[in-house]
Order: C-alpha cells, then structure tokens, then sequence
C-alpha cells in the first residue's frame, strides 16, 4: 500500500523532481544515479504527504502553505519587531548612501519559518542572476539557498556520496571540506593542479588507469577561480578540457566558486560552460558565496545545478536546520532587489578591483623580499598566494613555520593543512585581504625571508 509520503508530490517548501531515466539525463536534466543510497532513500518527514491534500476550503491545523510544515508555527503576533531599516554604505564605485526599509511581507517572511530550498523572492531573484551571468535558460536546473557555501558542499557531499566512496579533489584543496568527507570516509582522489588549476591531462590519467577492480570516482571537486589556496584560475578552454574528460567518464563537477566574482574578467563558470558539452546539463553543482562580496557573517551562500541533487541537499536542510536564515536572506534580498543585476555586478567589480589593488602591492612586497627564494603563481582572482619554497630547498614548510619563521615573528598557513594526504609540503598560504600593506606585508615577507635563510644554512646551503 502506498502512503502519502510516498507519492512524487509538489510542495512549496521543497521541490520534488521529476523522475529521470534509469543512470541517465532525463529531459528536465536532473541526475537521481548522481545520489547516494542514503539521499535516494530519504525523504522530507511525512507531514510532506498531507500538503497536496491542502485546498480551498479546508482547514489545516498544523502549518498553513508557504512555510515548513514540521515545524512548531509561532504566532508572529508575539514578535517585537515592526521594521527593519538597512543603512547602506555608498555604491564603493560612489554615490550616496541610502536606507531601505525591510517591512511588510518580506518582514513577515523573514520573521517567520520558511520553505528549505530558501525563501522564494531571493531564489527567483538568483536564478535570474545566473541566467543573465552564465547564460542558461531556466529549465534544468534550480536554485537553493544555505548557510553559506559550505553547509551547502557539505549537504551536498552526503547527496553525492555513500561512506567509502572515492572522489577526485583537485589539490592543494580548500580545507573546510576535508571535516565532512572524513566523516564520510571519503576515498580522496588527490589531482594535483598546475598553474591552472585542475588539470584535465592529470584527470584523465588516474582515470584511465583505475583499476578494475575499485568503485570509479563518479564526483571531481574543484575551486576553479582564484583557488583558495592555490590561487589559481581555470581558463575557459581548461574548463572546457576537463569538461571533456568528465563526458568520458559521466562526472559531476562541484564547482565551489565564491571568488568567482573577485577578478576583473569574470572567466565563464563550468555550470556556463557545461551545456557546450553536456547539452541536457545536469552535470555541474555550482556553488555561490556571498562571503566575499556581501558580507561572511550573513552567512547566505547558494547551490545550483540538477533538481535531483538539490532536492536531496534541500531534504538534509529540512532535517538539519529547517532552512537557512531567513532575516538574512531577507536582508540579500532587499539590498539585491534595490541594486538590481546591473548595481550588484557594478558592486561585485569595484569588490574584484579592490582586490586587484591588494594584490599589486601585496605582490611587491613579495617580490622584493622573496625573488629567488620562492616561486608563485600570480593570482588573476581571488585574495590568496601560494608560496612555492621549494626553489630555496625547502621541503617542509610546516617545519619552517614552527620553526624558523615563528621565532622571527611570522606564520603562514602551512602546504600540508590543504592535502588530504597530510603530505608535506614545499608551500605556505598568504593572504592579501586584510593585512596592513603598508608596514606588514612588507616586514612579514623580510622575517619570512630570513627564516628561509635560517633554515638553508642548517640544512648547509649557504
Ligand atoms: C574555496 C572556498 N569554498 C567555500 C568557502 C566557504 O564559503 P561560505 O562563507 O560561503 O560558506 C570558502 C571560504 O573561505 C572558500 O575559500
């Protein structure tokens, strides 16, 4: 017999997909052979199964539509807030600064429990973002919002993968995803990148030669621009290569992209790119942030790509967190609502100019102390450089840190925090972000220096 909760229903706080073909796209592009058992099997709680159920003229006892059904309903009556008023910095491009009143719906909305997938007005508000920034016509794929982009990856990491599974991470790799695929007993593929990133050449070896006899890698991970920590950035014919690889072998990309904005030449994203290869899509998981453009605190990130994945990251918010704050997506919102597409891109490029500045003069510094000691990849993104030693014969930067460079008076963040392996690394990862770059940058890069020299001559190589 089959029980409400059963049935493939519609439901304004989750989005039900449709069912694809068996191990393939089907025509709404969505992936269910993408999904774990566990994601597969999972389903929102079952008062779900009564929402359909709901109409005119019928009372409902527990929530009414619109918000998530399992939670308690406090009666908004009670809450002590009337409105909300934004005091907005000038555009950083200039202009005056201007308040904006968060009052009425959107105030109720976000006062109140919302839907898992994120509070309609923003999603639809993203997608047209993405449609206009990545040029994909709606259809195929949807928006969610979460908690930042990383309780997204980590949803989306138990939607992808069961327990032991392996998959390919570019490397050196953004640690903050290391914790959940631990958990998980992540099998993880280590692709090591090259001055662009992920590279497609060293993806398609492992892949050919994987052996028989192990479960093949179905996920590749990558943080295709301005990498944190590598620094690099993926042009758009090294995206379209390992595009190529990932049709050979049907992966799924998740794209982790929050310093996609943070250039001066937004280089098109794999989730654009992907339908020159995959026609139907349903083969990049994007992942945006608001981080680094907006605020880190809002914490507000949001994933796009196959329904079906979504779907089951939607499914784990509803059980974890119910849904990401909504007073902080209300807050997006109005501020994205009042600039409009073209305000936030003017917005997102005096943020990527700010950067760029930065980075010159950080750079400077950098040269000026470590030329011939060190090596790194110039970042055209992003806030981070990576720090190769290895030309002054430094194997272990993590023994250099708490070593030679502590008792000079610097750190930096060690190679081996972003491998998987915990191998030993020639690398430290410095950032540009919010150093004073006037006294520093520049005293840092000397102690630096000098610790490098410290540890040459023990190692008798001067
Ligand atoms: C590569 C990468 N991915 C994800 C995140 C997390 O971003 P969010 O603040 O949106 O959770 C960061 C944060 O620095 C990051 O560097």
């Amino acid at each position: 017999m089959s029980r409400p909760e059963d049935s493939a229903v519609s439901s304004p706080f989750i989005q039900s997909p449709a069912e694809p073909a068996n191990g393939s796209v089907n025509p709404n592009g969505t992936r269910k052979d993408f999904l774990s058992d566990r994601a597969a099997s999972t389903e929102i709680d079952g008062i779900r199964g009564l929402m359909p159920l709901e109409g005119p003229g019928i009372i409902t006892f527990y929530t009414p539509l619109s918000s998530n059904p399992s939670a308690g309903r406090p009666n908004p009556t009670t809450f002590p807030f009337d409105s909300i008023t934004l005091h907005m910095k000038p555009p950083l491009g200039g202009g005056e600064k201007r308040d904006v009143e968060l009052d009425g719906d959107l105030l109720d909305a976000a006062m109140q429990y919302g839907p898992s997938a994120g509070l309609p007005q923003i999603r639809q508000w993203l997608s047209g973002l993405q449609t206009h920034v990545h040029g994909r016509a709606p259809g195929n794929w949807t928006v969610s919002m979460g908690s930042g982009s990383q309780d997204l990856m980590s949803k989306a990491f138990y939607a992808v993968l069961n327990p032991g599974d392996p998959i390919l991470m570019e490397t050196p790799v953004y640690s903050g995803v290391l914790p959940t695929l631990r958990q998980l007993k992540a099998k993880m593929i280590e692709v090591d990148v090259d001055d662009q990133g992920l590279s497609a050449t060293r993806l398609e070896e492992i892949l050919a030669n994987w052996p028989a006899d192990q479960k093949r890698p179905r996920v590749v991970y990558s943080t295709p621009v301005g990498c944190n920590p590598s620094g690099c950035s993926a042009s758009k014919q090294r995206k379209l290569d390992v595009l190529a690889v990932m049709k050979k072998y049907d992966l799924l990309m998740m794209e982790d992209d929050p310093y996609y904005y943070l250039t001066q030449n937004l280089i098109p994203s794999y989730f654009e790119l992907e339908t020159q290869v995959f026609p139907e899509g349903g083969h990049v998981l994007r992942f945006d942030s608001f981080s680094k453009l907006l605020s880190a605190g809002i914490r507000l990130g949001f994933a796009t790509g196959p329904k079906d994945v979504l779907h089951a990251i939607d499914v784990n918010t509803a059980g974890a967190n119910l849904h990401t704050s909504a007073l902080s997506q209300a807050v997006a919102y109005k501020l994205l609502e009042t600039w409009g597409i073209d305000g936030f891109l003017s917005h997102a490029r005096c943020v990527a100019d700010f950067y760029a500045g930065r980075r010159d003069i950080f750079e400077a510094a950098a040269n000026k102390y470590l030329a011939g000691l060190a090596k790194w990849v110039s970042p055209v993104a992003g806030m981070f450089l990576w720090i190769d030693m290895s030309p002054a014969g430094i194997t272990d930067s993590y023994k250099l840190i708490r070593n030679e460079a502590l008792a000079k008076g610097v750190l930096a963040v060690p190679g081996q925090s972003f491998y998987p392996s915990g191998k030993a690394s020639p690398h430290v990862r410095v950032s540009f972000s919010v150093i004073d770059l006037d006294k520093e940058a520049p005293e840092g890069f000397r102690r630096l220096a000098e610790a490098i020299h410290d540890k040459r001559k023990e190692l008798g190589l001067e």
